[in-house]
Parts: structure tokens; C-alpha cells; sequence
């Protein structure tokens, strides 16, 4: 009779201690304590007790059509009315691994994009500073993909095996705008700068490799080659393995 008691006692408490749990896992049950499970702030976008003269009760204005992120697109008027600067700013390019999608994403920057810098010695320091800082490692000093991630200072192979481009012989063959595509996105092995250095400095560095390729200011595509280079301006989209050194 004792033992009857206790098991009975026991199913009682564990329904009490489980009543305020329900079968839908989207309600808290029975509450308790209201004001510690409904949070009084208001939740962002979301219907609210505060409804305007539309009927409308969301607790947050949407921003309106055409609205663009603070310093999306500066606010420097050098920027705003160069039509060349905007271009790279607005143009939505993205990397893909797909060759036929980069080829298309990689001609369209070729297309649209124009360098909008002036060619001086301010925006070529700039770039020399920044090569140094993001590039120099697999590309070396002189441009031609020797830098010391690729080759140790011993001669042997150093620990990144795919090997970059020499800038004499692939910049002359390519249009800025590509080059600002590969710069920003990446390409094969190499991995974009677009989240780090902002437009005016992509562009300072391709001033600057550019300088070291031997080509003269604003020339750009085929028509940067000079005599004796190869004039096949065909990009080939990045190969899905790395490249092996020989
Ligand atoms: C981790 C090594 C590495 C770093 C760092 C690096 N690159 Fe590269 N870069 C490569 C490799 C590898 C390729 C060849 C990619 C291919 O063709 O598949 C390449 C290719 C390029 C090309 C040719 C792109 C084309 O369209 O054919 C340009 C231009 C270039 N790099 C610029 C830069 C600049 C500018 C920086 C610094 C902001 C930089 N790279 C940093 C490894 C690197």
C-alpha cells in the first residue's frame, strides 16, 4: 500500500513537472513567468504594437528601393563623377570554379572595366608599397613569379607549387580590366585582394605591375605587348589543379 502511494505521488509530480511542456516545439508551454520568456524590445522587421497611419506595424522602416550600403560608393566627388571609377565599384563580377562561368565573368571585366587613375609616380609609389606588403612573396621583386614562397633563397622549390605567371609575358597579353578581375577575385591558385585592398588601391598596384612588366602607362590587352611578345590575348580560365614548377 506504501509502495502504491509513493508511485503514485511520483506520476503526479513528473505530470505536474511536464505540463508546461506542449507537443508544438514552437510555444513555450504554459509560462510561468511571462516577462522573462516574451522579450519587451522589439524584434527588427517584425509586426509591432506601434502601427502607422498605412496600417503598417513593422518595427522597422525598410530602406527604400535603390538604397546602397555607407561607403558602398565614397563620397569623394573624384570618385562619384568618374564614370570609369564607378564602373569598377558598380560591375558585379564574382569568382566561380566553373572554367566556362569564370571565362564569361573574367571576359565581361575585360569589357567593362577602365582604369580610372592617372598614370604618376604618387599611385605607382602606392602600388610599390602595396605589392610589397600582398604580392611580393609568390610574385618576387621583379615580377617574373619567383618570389620566395616559390623559390627558397637556396635555389630549391619553396612550399607553394603553383607558380605565377612572369608580368613580362601574361600583363602584355591581358586587359586591365581582367587584371582587375584576377586581382579582386583570384585565379586558380591565387586568391583574391578584394576584401582587402579597396578600388583605388587595386588599381595603384596594377599601376605598379604593370611598371614592371615593362609597360608604358595606360597601354593595355594586346596592344601593351611589345615586339618579339606572343599577341594570343586568349585568357585561359584557371585549371583546377595546381600548376607543376619546371
Ligand atoms: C600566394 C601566391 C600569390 C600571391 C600572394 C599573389 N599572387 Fe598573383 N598569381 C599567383 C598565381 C599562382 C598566379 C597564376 C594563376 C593562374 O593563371 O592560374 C597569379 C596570377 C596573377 C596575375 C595574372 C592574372 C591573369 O588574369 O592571368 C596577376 C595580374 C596577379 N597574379 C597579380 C597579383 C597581385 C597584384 C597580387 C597582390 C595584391 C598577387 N597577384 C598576389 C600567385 C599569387
Amino acid at each position: 500500500m506504501r509502495k502504491q502511494i509513493i508511485n503514485v505521488a511520483l506520476v503526479a509530480a513528473s505530470l505536474a513537472l511536464f505540463s508546461s511542456c506542449g507537443f508544438d516545439p514552437k510555444t513555450p508551454g504554459r509560462t510561468y513567468m511571462p516577462d522573462m520568456t516574451y522579450s519587451n524590445a522589439l524584434e527588427t522587421y517584425a509586426p509591432s504594437v506601434i502601427v502607422n497611419e498605412d496600417g503598417d506595424s513593422v518595427s522597422t522602416r525598410k530602406p527604400v528601393a535603390g538604397t546602397i550600403p555607407r561607403g558602398w560608393i565614397p563620397a569623394d566627388e573624384k570618385i562619384r563623377t568618374n564614370e570609369a571609377y564607378l564602373m569598377s565599384y558598380m560591375s558585379k563580377s564574382y569568382f566561380t570554379h566553373d572554367p566556362v562561368k569564370w571565362q564569361e565573368e573574367y571576359d565581361k571585366a575585360g569589357a567593362m572595366l577602365k582604369d580610372p587613375l592617372e598614370y604618376n609616380d604618387e599611385n605607382k609609389a602606392a602600388g610599390s608599397k602595396l605589392y610589397n606588403t600582398h604580392c611580393i612573396n609568390c610574385h618576387g621583386a621583379a615580377g617574373n613569379g619567383q618570389g620566395n614562397l616559390v623559390v627558397l633563397e637556396d635555389g630549391s622549390d619553396g612550399p607553394y607549387t603553383a607558380v605565377p605567371p612572369d608580368y613580362k609575358k601574361r600583363l602584355a597579353e591581358i586587359k586591365d580590366g581582367n587584371i582587375f578581375y584576377s586581382v579582386s577575385y583570384g585565379k586558380g591558385m591565387m586568391g583574391g585582394y578584394g576584401y582587402s585592398l579597396n578600388v583605388t588601391e587595386r588599381w595603384q598596384v596594377i599601376h605598379y605591375i604593370k611598371s614592371l612588366a615593362g609597360i608604358d602607362g595606360a597601354a593595355t590587352g594586346a596592344g601593351a605587348a611589345k615586339e618579339g611578345d606572343s599577341k594570343d590575348a586568349k585568357a585561359e580560365a584557371p585549371k583546377a589543379d595546381a600548376k607543376k614548377k619546371g
